[in-house]
């Protein structure tokens, strides 16, 4: 089994498109455990809904953030897990915990790093009057949203659009590209940067498990 951790703040859109294409369906991907900074959050109630292990870790528990991030790490690790899978998860994480999963841990945005990283990162890009926007998944270093690019995907940006319209179209770049990366580390396809670069190569020249959703 390719045991995946999956850590969320929220809604867990993302989550739900990992239970629907990844989850005992593709390379022997299995969620192990949904880890959440904040209770009650949709997203505890999608993975419960799938049979899902949950944790919740508020910060308000723990007089320090390094005594989360180590509960977190320690509930994580109790899990056998094989990859740290960051999907809106809004907070950001000590070295403490990084350090316990080495080059295992990726997050996604919506922008097309290094292009605005941050909080609203659609709501930026729209402000700022970009034509094309996009989604990235990237490995998860000290610093908000600036570990080494994994894969993006370009969103175009319509002159009608509103950040409800645009974050619709980013989710659903998101529900595509995520599964497939998650699904690619599974199968060994995805190297991490040598020492010294900053360049993770991704062959993705197989065709993929992943069976289309139809709704
Ligand atoms: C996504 O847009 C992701 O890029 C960002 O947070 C959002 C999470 O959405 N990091 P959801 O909780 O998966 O619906």
């Amino acid at each position: 089994m390719y045991r995946l951790v999956v850590m969320i703040s929220g809604g867990g859109s993302n989550l739900q498109a990992f239970i629907d294409k990844l989850h005992k369906r593709v390379a022997g991907i299995e969620i192990a455990l949904v880890v959440s900074n904040v209770a009650g959050v949709r997203g505890l109630e999608r993975a419960q809904a799938a049979g899902i292990p949950t944790a919740v870790f508020p910060l308000a528990d723990y007089p320090l953030r390094a005594d989360r991030d180590r509960a977190m790490a320690d509930a994580i690790s109790a899990r056998g897990v094989d990859l740290v899978v960051m999907a809106g998860y809004m907070a950001i994480v000590t070295p403490l915990f990084l350090e316990r999963f080495p080059d295992r841990v990726i997050n996604i945005h919506p922008a097309l790093l290094p292009s605005f990283p941050g909080a609203d990162g659609i709501g930026d890009a729209l402000r700022y009057g970009v034509k094309v926007t996009g989604v990235t998944v990237h490995l998860v270093e000290e610093g908000m949203d600036t570990g080494p690019v994994i894969a993006q995907r370009p969103v175009p940006v319509r002159d009608d659009d509103d950040h409800d319209r645009l974050a619709e179209r980013i989710h659903a770049a998101e529900h595509q590209l995520y599964p497939r990366i998650i699904e690619l580390f599974a199968k060994g396809k995805v190297t991490l940067p040598a020492r010294g670069s900053r360049v993770v190569l991704v062959d993705d020249s197989e065709p993929t498990e992943i069976v289309p959703q139809f709704f």
